[in-house]
């Protein structure tokens, strides 16, 4: 019986098998003030037909400053919900669950408005310095990731991750080497983070099916967060009711990192053994064999694929034949398929 192939739930959502598509920008909402394009439908459908049980879009920004470039996807104006409910329609077509990653990319916005992180601290001489955020800011900031919560939740997303990794705004609160300020958002682990606590408090008020949390687990740094941390702050997660911790790393100061095959992996087993949560493992998985390892080894629960699924849409299939699953496809492809 092959675990990847098989179904999971998570609260009211059975997903048809452990197969993620990881989040993945793809800065084609270009001049569209954050609009999903045709791009995005074909793009999601086709990994919706391929198999993927859970279709998880691009980060899509809770507020203008908050956004990577000006070609990101938005969740910052009600009239974003349109795009993002055809872009659901065409996932659940296929039988897949959809899932919207929202974020705010703080210090590391290359936008042309004033970009705000928790302190003045450039993430490098080729970014801007951001301005510190005062208390209005903050506020606004979570205000904004709960009505794009409730955005998601009128475009019909089964779940929503919050994007609290690779050194964007969350991550950029979490992180002693960011966030160097010296009132209740700084300082001390739970002064860290508030701001992550405050969104999910929010989020949580307009939003009751699964959540899940992208971390950086490992910021290659020693003066940054460690192990005992992101314990720490997944225990406080798991207490406000996440479901499921996408354990990544990186991106909060430059570094030099070395992948290899499932190099993040072991972060997500240490975390889901440690704090008996639901974990994702992510990161150079390209193989039905290496999924399958991982989550027969309950090292994780679910599969998050990134690269290798725009390789090819029909990643899943790929994998089943590894794998020698009999893996049910499109009714239209059925000659092709088995
Ligand atoms: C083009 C591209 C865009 C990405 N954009 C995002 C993103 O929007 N949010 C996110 O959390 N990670 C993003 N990532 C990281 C991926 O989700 C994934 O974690 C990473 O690529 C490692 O997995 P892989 O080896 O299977 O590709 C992006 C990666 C790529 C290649």
């Amino acid at each position: 019986m092959s675990k990847l192939f098989s179904p999971y739930t998570i609260k009211d959502l059975t997903l048809k098998n452990r197969i993620v598509m990881s989040p993945m920008c793809m800065y084609s909402s270009v001049n569209q003030d954050g609009r999903i394009m045709p791009f995005h439908l074909t793009h999601y459908e086709s990994r919706a037909a391929g198999q993927v049980g859970l279709v998880m879009t691009e980060a899509a920004a809770v507020l203008p400053e908050g956004r990577i470039s000006h070609d990101d996807l938005g969740i910052y104006a009600d009239d974003h919900i349109e795009g993002l409910k055809k872009t659901n329609e065409g996932i659940h077509r296929h039988g897949a669950a959809s899932a919207i990653q929202i974020a705010h990319a703080g210090r590391k916005a290359t936008v042309k408005e004033d970009i705000f992180a928790p302190s003045a601290i450039p993430f490098n001489e080729k970014y801007k310095t951001p301005i510190a955020m005062e208390k209005h800011d903050i506020d606004k900031a979570v205000e904004a990731f709960a009505d794009a919560a409730r955005r998601s939740r009128q475009a019909g997303f089964d779940i929503i991750e919050l994007h609290a990794a690779h050194g964007y705004l969350i991550n950029q609160f979490l992180s002693p080497l960011t966030n160097r300020r010296s009132d209740i958002y700084g300082g001390s682990r739970e002064n860290r983070y508030r701001f992550l606590k405050e969104v999910i408090e929010a989020v949580t008020k307009v939003w009751n099916k699964p959540l899940f949390v992208r971390i950086s687990a490992d910021e290659y740094n020693r003066e940054g967060n460690q192990m005992e941390d992101f314990y720490y702050f997944t225990e406080e997660m798991k207490r406000q009711g996440v479901d499921l911790i996408d354990v990544s790393s990186g991106g909060v100061v430059p570094a030099s990192i070395n992948p290899y095959p499932g190099y993040q992996v072991t972060y997500a087993e240490r975390i889901k053994k440690q704090c008996s949560i639901a974990t994702g493992a992510v990161g150079l998985i390209t193989t039905g064999i290496q999924a399958e390892e991982i989550l027969k080894n309950d090292r994780a629960d679910l599969i998050f694929i990134g690269r290798a699924l725009l390789r090819n849409p029909y990643w899943p299939k790929q994998a089943a034949n590894e794998l020698g699953v009999l893996l049910q496809g499109p009714k239209q492809y059925e000659r092709a398929w088995n």
